[in-house]
């Protein structure tokens, strides 16, 4: 296994060192993620920081409890008072694909109730235009899935199921993955807006207009915040 980008864990920490006593937070999901949980448990003990999540996936969930981070369900909550969670792409208009986790429709379930969706990237992630290097994820239900690859395909790019070990990947919620590639995604919000409307489609990685401040890494491991 290669090491994490340096810029990884900077990024997580400085975003861990955002969150205030108190609060309830959404826990994103992925390996930059998991740094926010690793500062976010040195603060409980070090600062007796008092602090709460909301988890997008069962893996962060699972890690949560183990560094002993109290969880709840999203029902459980009103309101979060901050989401903090990686992408995979961060466009100038920040813009963001994620998903490389699958665990992209419960990301959004979440950062939707959150006071602002605190974004953590090392700067390998900010692009030009989304999709010319990352495939989009986009999720599907399994029933009737040839149509529904078709409908996506239709959107303009080339579907291919994600696997994981020989074996279709579910995530989550019992749904499928195609990752999609475009040859770059000129208007990212026309794009949202065709793909929610297609039958079979639950989610996709594509969150226009929904970060908040963009914590970016670098590999000498300096933070920059991109309001
Ligand atoms: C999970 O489904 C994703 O949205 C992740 O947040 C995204 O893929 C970033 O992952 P890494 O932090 O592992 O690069």
């Amino acid at each position: 296994m290669t090491a994490p980008h340096p810029g990884k864990r900077a990024a997580a920490r400085a975003a861990a060192d955002l969150v205030q006593s108190g609060t309830t937070i959404g826990f994103g999901t992925g390996s930059t993620f998991a740094f926010v949980l690793e500062r976010l448990a040195e603060r409980m003990r070090d600062e007796r920081l008092v602090v709460r999540g909301v988890a997008t996936s069962k893996a962060t969930e699972d890690h949560a409890k183990k560094l002993g981070i109290p969880t709840l369900g999203l029902d459980d909550v009103e309101r979060l008072d901050l989401a903090i969670d990686g992408a995979d792409e961060v466009d100038p208009d920040k813009n963001l694909i994620k998903g490389g986790g699958g665990a992209h429709l419960r990301e959004r379930l979440v950062a939707v109730i959150a006071r602002e969706l605190v974004v953590i990237v090392d700067d390998s992630k900010l692009v030009q235009q989304l999709g010319r290097a990352f495939l989009l994820p986009v999720e599907v239900v399994s029933f009737g899935l040839r149509h529904t690859t078709r409908r996506v395909a239709a959107t303009g790019c080339e579907v291919q199921q994600r696997m994981k070990n020989g074996v279709p990947f579910v995530t989550d919620n019992g749904n499928l993955v195609l990752d999609c590639r475009y040859p770059g995604i000129n208007d990212p919000a026309g794009l949202q807006r065709a793909l929610d409307a297609l039958p079979g489609v639950v989610d996709h990685g594509l969150f226009v207009g929904m970060a908040g401040r963009v914590v970016v890494g670098d590999a000498s491991g300096s933070v920059r915040i991109l309001p």
